[in-house]
């Protein structure tokens, strides 16, 4: 596959613009982490704003926080950019086994993200997809993910792109404990 593979995917405004997928870049840092800040927020932050939010994506998101990741072996960033525009972004990293399971060749998809104006046009599908070939061609035999059971559209999404319901996590905030689904596909059906 091509580094950088564009297709047309209708937009929200521009029914003409392509989406380019390609990895990302240490230039992206700053523009990543505002698109992941905007997306996490919208996600997360139903209740508004509070301290612990905010500290979190100020803390996670920071250019620096992301230039780490760009230079990380085993993290690959693939960013979805419309007309010189950061629209979506998926992070995952390998040789890193979902829980509990027997030790395989796996990859945690840490993050799929789409700003949301782009929602329902085939970004999240194409980065996704992306992803599963990227891990397939480096000989990886499983995708596996933590989503959170409020994100319904998500868990959704998953279950439509052949992911399958193998466990519970939790991500703990404020001392609270917000269950996550694992989410896991085996990529040697996609080979
Ligand atoms: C979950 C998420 C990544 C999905 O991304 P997306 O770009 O909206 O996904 P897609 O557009 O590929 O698919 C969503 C639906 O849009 C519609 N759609 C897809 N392509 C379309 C197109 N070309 N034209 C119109 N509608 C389309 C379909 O209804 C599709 O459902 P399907 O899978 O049954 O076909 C996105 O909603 C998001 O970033 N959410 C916020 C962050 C988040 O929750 N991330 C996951 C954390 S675990």
């Amino acid at each position: 596959m091509s580094k950088a593979e564009a297709h047309t995917v209708a937009p929200p405004f521009h029914p003409t613009v392509a989406i380019l997928l390609r990895p990302a870049e240490p230039d992206d840092a700053l523009c990543l982490g505002v698109l992941a800040t905007q997306v996490w927020l919208d996600t997360y932050a139903k209740p508004g704003i509070r301290t612990s939010f905010a500290q979190y994506v100020r803390s996670a998101f920071a250019s620096e926080a992301m230039l780490a990741l760009i230079k990380q072996p085993d993290v690959r960033l693939v960013v979805a950019e419309c007309e010189g525009h950061l629209v979506g972004l998926a992070q995952y990293t390998l040789r890193r086994p979902p829980p509990l399971a027997q030790p395989c060749e796996a990859a945690e998809l840490d993050r799929l993200y789409v700003q949301e104006p782009f929602t329902g046009k085939g970004v999240g599908a194409r980065l996704n997809a992306r992803v599963e070939a990227e891990c397939v061609s480096l000989g990886t035999t499983t995708l596996w993910l933590q989503a959170w059971t409020g994100n319904a559209r998500a868990l959704a999404f998953y279950a439509r792109h052949g992911y399958a319901d193998v466990g519970t996590t939790f991500f703990e905030m404020d001392g609270e404990r917000h269950e996550n689904r694992v989410l896991a596909k085996s990529l040697s059906s996609t080979r």
